[in-house]
């Protein structure tokens, strides 16, 4: 029986066991099939499991099978057809003696996914039922052992009531079906390809379908199905462009073709994380599969593009090479986190996308990589798996690959992947197996560059250009230096590869760029034939995962943001132009403000600029951002120091950012690149008229609202709205909550929207939101939009009152009982405590002191709890 109430209260109050890399043991026993039999139901689901066991030649005769097991009991096991009594449960898990080499296990397990309010294993939403498995879900289905490096062929027996699951579907193709006694049919399905059990999937409810089809270029028919509630079917068209536009981008740039005849995608409204991606049956989170216009901002369209191809691209990257053990979890997820961005990439702007794609490994994986919770992509040691699904194994190892790509070139890179997935087909791999794929694929040496899979911590690079007039050669002198997380010395000896060019200090022309590799703590390289000093343009695409300290001057950084022809080296210089003034700002230290107003005049004159990237080069750097080049944190004094720049910058340019506004006029609403670069740089310059504090400035952001088609632009309108003292603000969230109660993911923007807001009435407001009928903490997503936007307000969340620190605590303590995983993902802006000003770190710590106070903490919160405060 599933007995939820007593999983997540009964936790022990002892520290949870630590499992480290090293301890890593083959399997004593592998199971080759495994047969279910599921009689669903919301309240009662029964699972009958026959598991083919065989002992490993390897193995100890002795060692009992190990079966995994969590918040499960039996009802009945059998071995060999005979009943058995002689098991034990320790620790959730079943011990089981067996004296032979091979057995069939039969093993019945009673369920109730109504209760199961983790979202792990089998559970209920919105009247469907659903799994999750990854990582350690199918235990709370049934006892099997629970490890990705032991692989079966699955043959799944699915039993309902057909009017509330007329939809039944699991991983592989679909044998057989039929209809029962009383209203009741099944569906036999087979997966052929051998897979961990991580993998496994069922859904069964009242879906429909947007159907299609592909055809792999080995002439493959393919089935493409994805199943939402009814009402949503005509939301469901981006994403099925995006599968297809993904399955034939792995054939053409991977060589990888899809392996059975269906593809189903599920979205689900109630879901830990993003998605999932299941063996033939992907399931979503609905955020990432619905969309049109209406609902949904350029964002998200984007989201879902890249969602459906990174579930996609795991068929291979993932599925048919999986993981051997949870440490290697970066071999599947940064490589395809790479995968996906480059398929995102190659569909859209590059250059956009690359500059986002830093901006969100800045935003979530630096601080992590600074903080008590810092990690290598390949950890050493867990208590709770889940907390590992982190930016640094996803972000960063995704930066890993690339580095490695832009070191190999795409040619041997495609040598190295195409040796990867040929070797290891069919297997449970390692993180070391790809790097040696990749090294005798693309004919390379990377035992140095293996660091980056042990090393936690960001790498700190600074180079000093120097240049000689009488004979023409500038020299780098480049110096690297490490420090992990806990301020504790790390090898300073990475291998960082600096895609550098050296710009002609009048034209900006240069002959050409230079891949540095940096593989020692300093070195120097020289260029010849420099007439005069030129400047440096270095880590352009950033090229690796660093923070570069150079002494660039203002100039130069102004020079750079007009003239490099490297678009993400050229934002990297606006930014870093604004930083340097920023935190000078914030230091009290005088800085030379002109020169950044003068920097954005021009890119704001630049008529041929590409008014996307136009909108990206006028933005600040985030408070977040700033405040993580501080030592010590004070956000409100960032908050302030950015706001003065922000509105000199409003009012120095009114009437051009009025012009530009009034230029990008929504036409009819499409989704290419002119059309959402008119809406993107229409709301930044909607903000800075705001921040310019124009008179007129709510009335333009509700006409905007009101005028709009479209949800991105509302959503800018609203956004300025927010922060603003004005009728507009209440009539239009009223007006938004109206017009959209009943769209979910619509209602969870108007929450983020507010949980947002700079206002100082903020923290009020939030609370009266967590009281809202339309408020639950059963749904991921409703909470995350409320608590995990407000963590991201730094101003309001870092209120000095340590009011919005109390909210967060009493929000973990509660949440940890229903959902411990989800509520472990806001420990993390607490956790950073020791870099924030005195008065607000103390205030901080004594949140989390609060939280490691409750008794029966799960895993997750209890790990992360305890290693933010050691
Ligand atoms: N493998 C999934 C993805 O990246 C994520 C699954 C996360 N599950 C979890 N329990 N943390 O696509
Ligand atoms: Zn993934």
């Amino acid at each position: 029986m599933l007995d939820i109430q007593k999983s997540a209260a009964a936790m022990p109050a002892i520290e949870p066991a630590t499992i480290h890399r090293e301890d890593y043991r083959p399997p004593a026993w592998f199971v080759p099939g495994v047969d279910l039999d599921f009689q669903l139901g919301l309240e009662k689901t029964i699972v009958r499991s026959k598991l083919d066991v065989r002992r490993s030649k390897s193995a100890k005769f002795e060692e009992p099978l190990l079966l995994n097991g969590d918040d499960i009991t039996p009802v009945s096991v059998k071995v060999d057809g005979a009943v058995r009594t002689d098991w034990k449960l320790v620790d959730g898990d079943m011990e089981l003696p067996l004296t032979g080499a091979a057995h069939l296990v039969e093993i019945e397990v009673e369920l109730d996914p109504s209760t199961n309010t983790q979202l792990m294993g089998l559970y209920a939403s919105n009247g469907m039922l659903c799994t999750q498995c990854e990582a350690e879900g199918f235990r709370r289905i049934t006892f099997l052992p629970d490890r990705p490096d032991v692989l079966s062929r699955y043959q799944v027996r699915m039993e309902g009531d057909k009017s509330l699951f007329p939809i039944l579907l699991c991983n592989g193709d679909k044998v057989q079906e039929g209809e029962g006694d009383d209203g009741r049919h099944w569906v036999q399905w087979n997966d052929p390809w051998p897979k961990p059990s991580y993998l496994f999937a069922l859904v069964a409810g009242d879906l429909v379908a947007n159907k299609d089809s592909f055809t792999t270029r080995s002439g493959k028919p393919v089935e493409l199905n994805i199943w939402v509630r009814d009402g949503d079917l005509d939301r469901t068209d981006h994403a099925m462009q995006a599968l297809k536009d993904s399955m034939l981008w792995d054939e053409q740039v991977y060589g990888r073709e899809y392996d059975l005849g269906l593809f189903n995608i599920v979205a689900v409204s109630d879901f830990n994380m993003g998605a999932m991606e299941n063996k033939g049956l992907n399931v979503f989170n609905s955020r990432y599969i619905l969309a049109d216009p209406e609902v949904a901002t350029d964002a998200d369209f984007d989201g879902i593009e890249g969602v459906v191809a990174h579930e996609y691209f795991h068929n291979w990257s993932g599925n048919r090479v999986t993981c051997r053990d949870w440490f290697q979890l970066s071999l599947k997820e940064g490589f395809t986190v790479y995968r996906d961005q480059s398929f995102s990439a190659d569909m859209g702007s590059a250059a956009l996308k690359r500059i986002e794609d830093v901006r969100i490994l800045r935003a979530a994986q630096f601080p992590e990589d600074s903080g008590p919770l810092a990690h290598p992509i390949r950890p050493e040691s867990y208590q709770e798996i889940s907390n590992f699904y982190t930016a640094t194994v996803y972000n960063k190892g995704a930066e890993v690959i690339r580095m490695m790509a832009t070191m190999l070139g795409a040619e041997q890179f495609r040598q190295g992947t195409d040796l990867y997935f040929d070797r290891h087909d069919g297997e449970a791999a390692t993180c070391e197996n790809f790097v040696a794929a990749m090294e005798e694929g693309g004919n390379i040496d990377f035992s140095q560059f293996r660091r980056w899979y042990s090393t936690p911590g960001t790498p700190r690079v600074s180079a000093k250009l120097h240049h000689d007039p009488q004979t023409g050669i500038a020299t780098l002198d480049v110096k690297q230096m490490l420090t992990t997380g806990g301020g504790k010395p790390a090898p300073s000896e990475m291998v960082i590869p600096l895609r550098t060019a050296l710009l002609d200090p009048e034209t900006g022309a240069h002959d050409g760029e230079h891949l540095l590799i940096l593989d020692r703590a300093e070195q120097s390289f020289t260029f010849e034939g420099q007439k005069d000093h030129p400047i440096l343009s270095i880590n352009r695409n950033f090229s690796a995962p660093i923070v570069m300290e150079n002494d660039r001057t203002s100039e130069e950084l102004a020079f750079l943001s007009a003239h490099d022809d490297d678009p993400f080296a050229r934002f990297e210089a606006m930014q870093q132009l604004m930083t340097g003034y920023l935190t000078a700002q914030v230091s009290g230290t005088p800085g030379d403000r002109d020169i950044i107003l003068h920097a954005v005049g021009a890119v704001l004159a630049d008529e041929d600029m590409d008014r996307a990237f136009k909108a990206e080069l006028v933005l600040l750097p985030s408070e977040a951002f700033l405040g993580d080049q501080m030592a010590e944190v004070d956000p409100q004094a960032i908050y302030d120091a950015r706001e003065r720049l922000r509105g000199k910058i409003a009012v120095q340019f009114e009437r051009k950012f009025r012009r530009l506004y009034n230029q990008c006029v929504p036409e009819i609403f499409s989704l290419s690149a002119d059309a959402r670069a008119d809406r993107r740089l229409r709301n930044v310059t909607l903000g800075y008229l705001a921040a310019s504090h124009v008179e007129d400035a709510a009335e333009l952001a509700y006409e905007q609202y009101r005028n709009a088609d479209n949800m991105t632009a509302m959503q800018g309108a609203l956004a300025v709205l927010t922060n603003m003292d004005c009728p507009e603000r209440k009539i239009a969230f009223e007006d938004f909550y109206k017009r959209f109660k009943d769209n979910a993911l619509v209602v969870d923007k108007w929450f983020t929207m507010q949980a947002v807001s700079q206002r100082s009435d903020a923290l009020k407001r939030i609370e009266a939101l967590s009281r809202h009928p339309d408020f639950t903490l059963a749904n991921p997503n409703r909470v995350r939009a409320l608590y995990g936007a407000f963590t991201g307000n730094q101003v309001r969340f870092h209120d000095v009152s340590g009011k919005g620190y109390g909210l967060i605590a009493d929000i973990v303590i509660e949440l940890d009982k229903q959902n411990p995983q989800t509520a472990a993902r806001f420990i993390p802006p607490l956790g950073r405590w020791r870099r924030y000003e005195r008065e607000r770190s103390e205030l901080m710590r004594l949140a989390l002191e609060k939280i490691a106070a409750q008794p029966d903490l799960s895993k997750d919160v209890s790990e992360q709890v305890h290693k933010s405060l050691a």
